[in-house]
């Protein structure tokens, strides 16, 4: 099988996330969660294995990606069809009609959901729009058992919405939120997508509308982790991946994101595979020279990064892009980051004003890190990832 860089990792593809997922399990039994983190970051891996989790307990759980939809009322049918009524009416006789409906067979983990089958659920006021009678149905449906809804892409599917008619918007995401809020409601959902929730949310003043939910951050693999995926992934392709060599990948990658680890390794492989080659030799064996001349390589594939650039000119206005490059070209030539004061003053030529140009970072710096280009820690902004940081010193620095 050969190793993922790009889709969803699923099956034998999949590594880790271990507490993550326990974490999530135990959230869910008293919260509808926000899965937020910088794109690429395996959201959507995830969120298909914690549904292939609930389904192997025999739990209705679907994950249900709505990128391609623009109106509330497509919403409303991607979710009819995620759950068609006979799935609920089958989960209801297969439980019986006993009252509490746990997700304790899950690693444990007891998840008390309120309601559960057959509680009465007390519906809001039905919203003054074209798909209220259709929304009050699903939610009816929908209510009379604990499901798990994961819905991925919502961000993207948001935007659109925003964009299409933005008072049409504000009454979905009312109603939504008063669904989610029903004390007697079972069902549980999780959103995510790979636009960021919270800058979106923030430039729409949209943000009191998922204040109910947790707000789940998915970080970056542990070193222990990262090794093991490498090396069990190299051995899949019959390549030997020795600690220190995989020790030094995972350096040169910096944050640990599964997704350039799996990138740098496949690069490597590569590398090795025409060193090989090239000596005569068929030890299968990868060297440290192998991931230094993977990184370069990977650097000089414009075409890898080239997205970076352009969804930053697709997505920001005239001045906000003009800022934004200059944050990146400034935390790119600094190895270690820079403090917020650095950079406030690296972009006085651009805004003079320093109460403006301090609130304009802010914003940028909030979608400049949910997008994952940048990362705040210990006082310092800088690249999340090392690749990127590299690439873009070297065509926009
Ligand atoms: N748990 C994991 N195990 C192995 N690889 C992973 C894992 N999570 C993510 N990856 C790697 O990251 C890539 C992207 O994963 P995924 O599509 O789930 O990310 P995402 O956060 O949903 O991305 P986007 O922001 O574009 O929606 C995968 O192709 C794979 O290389
Ligand atoms: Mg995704």
């Amino acid at each position: 099988m050969a190793i993922r860089v790009g889709n969803k990792a699923e099956g034998n593809d999949f590594f880790d996330r271990v507490t993550e997922r326990e974490e999530i399990w135990r959230l869910l039994e008293g919260n509808h969660i926000l899965l937020s983190g910088p794109r690429r970051l395996g959201k959507t891996s995830l969120l298909q294995r914690l549904a292939e989790e609930a389904q192997e307990q025999g739990l209705l759980a679907k994950l249900v990606d709505v990128e391609g939809i623009d109106t509330a009322g497509g919403f409303i049918l991607a979710l009819e069809h995620a759950f068609p009524d006979v799935t609920i009416t089958g989960y209801l006789q297969s439980v019986g009609q006993k009252i509490s409906v746990g997700l304790d067979r899950i690693k444990g983990v007891k998840l008390n959901l309120p309601g559960g089958v057959g509680s009465e659920i007390e519906m809001q006021a039905k919203p003054d729009a074209g798909w209220a009678d259709q929304a009050v149905r699903l939610q009816e449906r929908l209510s009379k058992a604990p499901l798990l809804i994961f819905i991925d892409e919502f961000s993207v599917f948001l935007e659109k919405l925003i964009a299409k008619d933005a008072a049409d918007a504000e009454k979905f995401l009312g109603w939504l939120r008063a669904w989610r809020m029903n004390s007697n409601v079972a069902c549980r959902f999780v959103f995510s997508g790979s636009i960021g929730f919270n800058s979106l949310l923030d430039r729409y003043k949209a943000g009191t509308r998922f204040n109910d939910c947790y707000d789940f951050r998915l970080g970056p693999f542990r070193l222990k982790a990262a090794l093991q995926m490498l090396a069990e992934e190299a051995r899949r392709e019959d390549w030997e991946g020795e600690t220190p060599v995989l020790e030094h990948l995972c350096r040169r990658v910096g944050w640990l994101s599964p997704f350039y680890l799996n990138l740098l390794l496949v690069e490597s492989i590569g590398a090795a595979r025409d060193r090989e080659l090239e000596s005569g030799s068929s030890l299968h064996r990868l060297q440290i020279s192998d991931v230094d001349d993977a990184y370069d390589r990977l650097l000089a594939t414009r075409s890898r990064f080239i997205h970076w650039y352009q969804r930053l000119e697709r997505d920001l206005e005239a001045p906000d892009f003009a800022l934004a490059l200059a944050v990146l070209n400034a935390s790119a030539k600094s190895e270690h980051g820079l403090t917020r004061n650095q950079l406030l003053s690296r972009l006085q030529r651009l805004e003079p004003d320093p109460d403006r140009r301090s609130a304009q970072l802010n914003r940028i710096l909030l979608k400049l890190e949910e997008d994952g280009y940048l990362n705040q820690a210990d006082e310092r902004i800088r690249f999340l990832s090392f690749l990127l940081r590299d690439y873009w010193k070297r065509n926009y620095g």
